[in-house]
């Protein structure tokens, strides 16, 4: 077919990239991810664009990796072609990423959502890490992720079961950051974008940054590194504007500097 996996759509500063694969439910096959890890990039090298929003149907975020084009794969071919490396390029970029998910988030779909900053879910989101139903295991940070967003008993529960979590357990478990009505989670994630994109883009790109720390680092060395993220961020012109305009009682007027 002529149709893109992905559509491209700016909405004043913000990115909106939308799956485009819904006969299959938004399966993500190479070609699906390697369009989207492209035109992410290309937001994140963008000035005039300050946050991204992914989403996908109604019906499905995305149902996963594609099965029918892994079924016949056989060790060597995994390997060498380093299957899903690509996909790990999402979580280099530097801009804020939000998931909007309505539906199913299932297997890589679910680890695509987790790869973003923060997830928005519709209340009819479906979240799950099914792959053991098909004798495998998450391939793409899964294990990882979904253990640091929900804790060892419930990644555990879910990767071995291959249960899905609706919305409400998923925002309780603190794997999403809000649930609004399922017909309004692509505004809703695309209005956060834009507030996110109203700030000054390198000072957002930074405070990401030292959030990200805390997943990498202890305590003592992660406080360290904000502070000295912190004492940095008063080398731009943004911090002068922004405190300058909270003094003069306005509205500040970031100019990524
Ligand atoms: C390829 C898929 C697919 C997938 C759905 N489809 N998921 N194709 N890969 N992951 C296709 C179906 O084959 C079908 O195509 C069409 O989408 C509609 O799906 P149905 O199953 O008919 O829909 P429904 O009955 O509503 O069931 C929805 C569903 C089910 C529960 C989400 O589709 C499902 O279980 N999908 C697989 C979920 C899964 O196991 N995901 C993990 C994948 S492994 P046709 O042509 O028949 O109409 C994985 C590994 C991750 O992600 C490793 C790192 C990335």
């Amino acid at each position: 077919t002529s149709e893109p996996n992905v559509l491209i759509e700016k909405r004043g500063r913000v990115t909106l990239l939308t799956l485009n694969r819904p006969h299959a439910l938004n399966a993500l096959n190479e070609a699906t991810m390697n369009d989207l890890v492209a035109a992410a990039t290309a937001a994140d090298a963008d000035p005039e664009v300050g946050a991204v929003v992914i989403t996908g149907s109604a019906k499905a975020f995305a149902a996963g990796a594609d099965i029918k084009e892994m079924a016949a794969k056989d060790y060597m071919e995994m390997y060498s072609s380093d299957w899903f490396r690509n996909w790990e390029n999402l979580t280099r970029l530097r801009i804020p990423m939000i998931a909007a998910v309505s539906g199913f988030a299932l297997g890589g779909g679910c680890e695509l959502a987790m790869m973003c900053d923060f997830i928005i879910a519709g209340d009819n989101a479906k979240f799950g890490q099914p792959e053991i139903n098909l004798g495998v295991l998450p391939g793409m940070g899964g294990s990882q992720r979904l253990t640091r967003a929900v804790g060892k008993a419930k990644a555990m529960d879910m990767i071995l079961t291959g249960r899905m979590m609706n919305a409400e357990e998923a925002e309780r478990s603190g794997l999403v950051a809000r649930i609004v009505p399922a017909d309004d989670v692509v505004e809703e994630a695309v209005q956060a974008a834009e507030v996110i994109a109203s700030k000054s883009k390198p000072v957002a790109m930074i405070a990401k940054e030292a959030v990200n720390a805390a997943f990498e680092t202890g305590l003592v060395q992660g406080v360290l590194f904000e502070r000295r993220l912190f004492h940095s961020v008063f080398a731009t012109e943004d911090q002068k504007e922004g405190m300058a305009a909270f003094v003069d009682k306005r509205t500040p007027e970031f100019k990524n500097r």
